[in-house]
């Protein structure tokens, strides 16, 4: 069974997308792990991170994505809508799927605001989850329903943000939405929700107010943030204009290397700490 993973941070810009890319392409890659990434942003800028354009716009119309998830369309297949293998074009990756996202998901989002389930996600999930040994959720900026819906599939989310004021502020409001969004079932043994998986910092620059503000929040949240830290980099501008992840890159050179070996090191960091929140649940589910 797969371990669901939701990316979640409310603040735009953090590395949200780039993290699920990058660390999905890296377990793949360097871990022989197979791994579905779902893209639940209208946006869609992870679907454009791994696939062109024109590959995209065929494949949504003949296919789907997940607007047609969402809109729960009888037709819809998510075996059909999913990409397998779909770096292998660029660099031979392989193990890494993707569902596309499509604009229209926005539409999903103001029609279904409060009537949309949150088991929706959830429900098609279980119909793939033996396939994979990860499902990792790209999610928007903001707590819609399709955020909610990724948090009631998952095991476990992972914070990426950038050391700074505005981007660290949110991590407490976060916490405590999850929190406040899955009080009704606190007290059920068979499910209380994800757990936090851990605090990525991302887009890290060698200046004393960023070194400030890691130090601040490994203070504030102790055993909660990956060791490794992602740095800031004009190799990630790069990689998208590709449509390969710097993870995908086979040789990397200069600070691609560098990049490189920071998503490898954070991949397997992340294997640990999911393998960890598994064992506490199953510990929690089953007291001696
Ligand atoms: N490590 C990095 N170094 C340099 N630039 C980065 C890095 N990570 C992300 N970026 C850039 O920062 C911008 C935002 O990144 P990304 O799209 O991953 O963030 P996001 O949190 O998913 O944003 P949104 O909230 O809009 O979905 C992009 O232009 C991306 O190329
Ligand atoms: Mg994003």
């Amino acid at each position: 069974m797969a371990q669901i993973v939701t990316i979640l941070n409310f603040k735009g810009g953090v590395g949200k997308t780039t993290v699920s890319v990058e660390l999905s392409t890296a377990l793949a890659r360097f871990y022989d792990k197979k791994i579905l990434l779902v893209d639940l942003d209208p946006q869609a800028s992870a679907t454009f991170y791994v696939m062109e354009q024109e590959h995209w716009a065929h494949w949504k119309s003949t296919n789907g994505s997940t607007s047609d998830l969402f809109e729960q369309r009888l037709h819809f297949s998510l075996s059909k809508a999913i990409v397998h293998d779909v770096i292998k074009g660029n660099a031979p990756v392989f193990g890494f799927d993707l569902l596309p996202s499509n604009p229209d998901l926005v539409d999903v989002d103001l029609r279904l605001a409060d009537f949309v389930g949150y088991t929706v996600l959830q429900r098609y999930f279980e119909q793939i989850s033996a396939e994979y040994d990860y499902i990792i959720c790209d999610c928007p900026p903001n707590f819609n329903p399709v955020t909610k819906n990724a948090l009631w599939a998952s095991d476990a989310y992972v914070i990426p943000t950038i050391p700074d004021f505005l981007s660290t502020y949110g991590i407490g409001l976060l916490q405590r939405s999850v929190q406040k969004l899955f009080a009704p079932i606190k007290h059920s043994k068979l499910f209380t929700g994800p757990l936090l998986g851990g605090i990525l910092l991302t887009r890290v620059k060698a200046t004393n107010l960023h070194k400030h503000y890691c130090n601040l929040v490994r203070q504030d949240y102790p055993g909660e943030v990956f060791n490794q830290m992602i740095s800031d980099s004009i190799t990630v501008a790069a990689a998208i204009e590709d449509r390969t992840p710097i993870s995908a890159l086979n040789p990397a050179k200069g600070h691609a290397q560098d990049l490189q070996y920071q998503f490898q090191i954070m991949a397997g960091e992340f294997i640990n700490r999911i393998q960890q929140l598994q064992a506490q649940k199953l510990a929690e589910s089953h007291p001696q």
